[in-house]
Parts: structure tokens; sequence; C-alpha cells
């Protein structure tokens, strides 16, 4: 035995202790008191769904990232789906994304019977690359669907100019980046339409819920529509005007968010930003103990943008290591981190193969970053000791496989 290799400790997945007793999850919620009054009080209330809580959130969603409008939905799936509708995709249809991502956003193209076209990422954010986009762009091309993958948003202004030259609706899938900000603007306020998710281990919760914002009235409409049946009216609304009648004008879903929820998400919304400082400080303190790691490449933050940090996604440098990224992912779960990989690439899923017959290859930056991914522990309920475990254990087993 080596001198390096007996100064090891010995790694829990070989018998070892633990760096942790317990597991500490990539992700979850925070509830406070506060909270759980603000539902309790909604709860003894006249309305449980679609009421005053669910425009106050709505208003206050809107007034927060800086758009005109917001529009609340059952969950991001369903917003997104409502986007998708509301941008005019149909059969025959195509819409643009990143094949980095969760399946939501490219199933949402598919709801509505169109087709989702992805474009590779760029190396260093894992966004959409707004050239491999252009590359794309065909006369079916309808819409363009970025995501700012882990809260780091996509190089937006190139893709908007695409959209506008090319007669495309940009939809930003948003749904990891409630709070970041792109060239001084916030997400939400860039894109003609932003899909947010409140998820539990999102920046803000609802349990489940998502919202739209978008500037342009027409959108807003239908999205108010599609989420409620694609009636014209609300339950509210004929209430105040004491009215029956309402009619139904296009083929809409029961995709709305209750007044329990909006009342649980005015709440967290008050904590947004010191959520959101926190999220940063963990990142800030992850990304200085990882400069001189070896085996671990951080994410790259562009200059022009501030991250929301929804994930922590490092990537492993194999070359440097004895092991796979399936061997390292086992032994840090067994060291009780709670680490996870975001994504298999959409196109990869069997789903995607069979429907449109990929085979793996397509998009190679995608599919090269995916092999070496791993999202660590982020979220804004994290003390400093649970980041200190997170960068003991990483440093514990990449120097166990460091070749
Ligand atoms: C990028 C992305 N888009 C869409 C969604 C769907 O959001 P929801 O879980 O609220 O339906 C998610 C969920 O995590 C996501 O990560």
């Amino acid at each position: 035995m080596t001198v390096a290799s007996a100064s090891r400790e010995e790694l829990a997945i070989h018998g070892g202790s633990p760096v942790r007793k317990t597991l500490l999850p990539y992700g979850r919620q925070s509830i406070d008191e506060s909270d759980i009054q603000a539902v309790v009080e909604t709860l003894r209330s006249d309305w449980l769904t679609t009421g005053p809580k669910v425009v106050e959130f709505e208003e206050a969603v809107a007034a927060w990232v800086g758009a005109k409008r917001a529009i609340s939905f059952s969950s991001g799936t369903a917003a997104l789906h409502a986007a998708a509708f509301a941008a005019g995709l149909h059969p025959g249809d195509e819409a643009i994304t990143s094949p980095l991502t969760f399946a939501a956003t490219a199933n949402c193209v598919l709801y509505q019977g169109a087709t989702p076209v992805f474009a590779d990422v760029v190396p260093d954010t894992l966004n959409v690359d707004p050239q491999q986009i252009a590359s794309r762009i065909t006369p079916q091309t309808k819409a363009v669907l970025p995501v700012d993958y882990a809260g780091h948003p996509a190089d937006l202004d190139p893709i908007l100019e695409l959209a506008e030259r090319h007669g495309l609706v940009m939809i930003e899938d948003a749904c990891h980046a409630l709070g970041a900000e792109y060239r001084g603007r916030r997400v939400g306020s860039v894109a003609q339409m932003t899909v947010f998710s409140f998820h539990p281990v999102k920046h803000l919760t609802t349990g489940e819920g998502g919202m739209v914002t978008t500037d342009n009235p027409q959108f807003a409409e239908t999205l108010r529509r599609f989420r409620n049946h694609g009636i014209s009216t609300d339950a509210r609304q004929r209430q105040s005007t004491a009215q029956w009648y309402y009619e139904m004008v296009l083929l809409g879903f029961n995709y709305r968010l209750t007044d329990i929820a909006c009342a649980l998400g005015l709440q967290q919304l008050k904590k947004l930003e010191e959520n959101l400082a926190r999220r940063r400080h963990i990142a800030e303190r992850y990304i200085a103990a990882f400069r001189n790691m070896p085996g671990v490449l951080p994410p790259r933050v562009r200059d022009d943008v501030n991250p929301a940090w929804h994930l922590f996604p490092i990537r492993l440098d194999l070359n440097r290591l004895s092991a796979s990224r399936g061997e390292v992912f086992q032994a840090l779960r067994t060291e009780n981190i709670g680490v996870n990989v975001h994504y298999i690439p959409v196109h990869l899923h069997p789903y995607y193969r069979d429907r449109f017959g990929y085979k793996g290859g397509e998009y190679p930056v995608a599919e090269t970053a995916y092999e070496s991914l791993i999202s660590l522990p982020m979220f804004h309920g994290m003390n400093e000791d649970d980041v200190e475990d997170v960068i003991r254990a990483l440093g514990k087993v990449l120097s166990h496989y460091e070749k």
C-alpha cells in the first residue's frame, strides 16, 4: 500500500463510516409556521379555489419578475402545455428545444400534436446553443423553447433575435430559474412567455403549481381560458356579476391552481429573496471548495447572468478518475449524500427513441455531458454543516478514485 492510499479514508461503500449519519436530499422544501398559518386561514375562508388568493399570487409574481401578467397553473407541466397551446402549436408544426432537460419541456409540444426538434447545448453552461437552433429552423418551426438549465439563464438575447427574425414564439422554460437574472433583467420579463414551476424542490413551493408570465394580453387571455376548460369567465367573475351564463370558446383543461396553494405561494414569495441569497451562498462555497479538487468540474457561470441555482450539477473529470460516474454516484449515496442526475437527454428516453428513431449520437455535447453529470444537494434549507458534509464527502470519494 502506498503512503497516499494509506492516508485515504475508507469509503462507506467499502465498510468505512459515512460522512453523514442521515441522508441529505438533493432538494427539499422549507415550510415554516407562517406558511402553515396562511394555508389554515384560507381553509377557513369562503374560497378554496379560484378566489382572491389566486389573483393576489399572480399579481405578486408578475410584479416580482417584472412582467405585466402572470397566469397560474396546477403544475409547471400544465403551464408549459398552456404556453404551447397559446403559441398556436398544431400538428405539422415544430418547436425547437434543448435535449438536456426534464421530459416535460418537449412533451408539451407533443401534447399539441406538434414535433419537438432538439438543438444541442453549449459545453460551458449546457444551455441550448443559439447557433444550433438557427441551423434547425424550417418553414414548419413555430416556437423555440430554451431551458434555463439548473437556474442559469439560457443565452436569451440571440434566441429572442432569432425568434423575431423568423416569426417564432419564444417560450422560456424557467422552471429552474425563478429569481435568475439575464443581462440585468429578471427571468420572466424577457421571453414572450416564461414558465415557472412551484414543485417542492424549487425556490418557492405551492405543493404542485406553475405559472406563465407574459406581457402579451392575447396570450394571457388564451392561457386563462385554457386552464379553465376553455371557458371565457371564471366562477368568481360570474358570482361577482350575479350571472350564470358562460361560454366554452376553446378546448381547455382543468389546470387551475387552488386558493389554498396560492396562499402558500404568497407566503413563500416573501422569503424568495432570502432563499435565493442562501442558494447563491451555497454555490459560492461549493465553487471555492472545488476549485482545487481534482476530478471535479464545477458549473460555469457566464458574466452576464446571476443564476438562481435550482440545481448544482458538477461534471466529473473521468480522465482523472479510476471510477465511472455510476461508481462515484453510489459511493456518494453511501456517504449519505443524496446526489442525483439531471438529465438523461430527452431524445434518449425509450419513448422518444421508439417514436422518432433516435439512436444516440445525435446531440454529442449533451450526451457527453450527461455521462459525467452529478447533481449535488442544493436547497435553501441546507445549513453550513450540510454544505461542509457535501464538500467533505466529494473530496473523500474523489481522492479515493484519483488516478
Ligand atoms: C425544466 C423543467 N421543466 C418543466 C418541469 C415541470 O414542472 P412541474 O414538475 O411543476 O410539472 C420541470 C420539473 O421539475 C423542469 O425541471
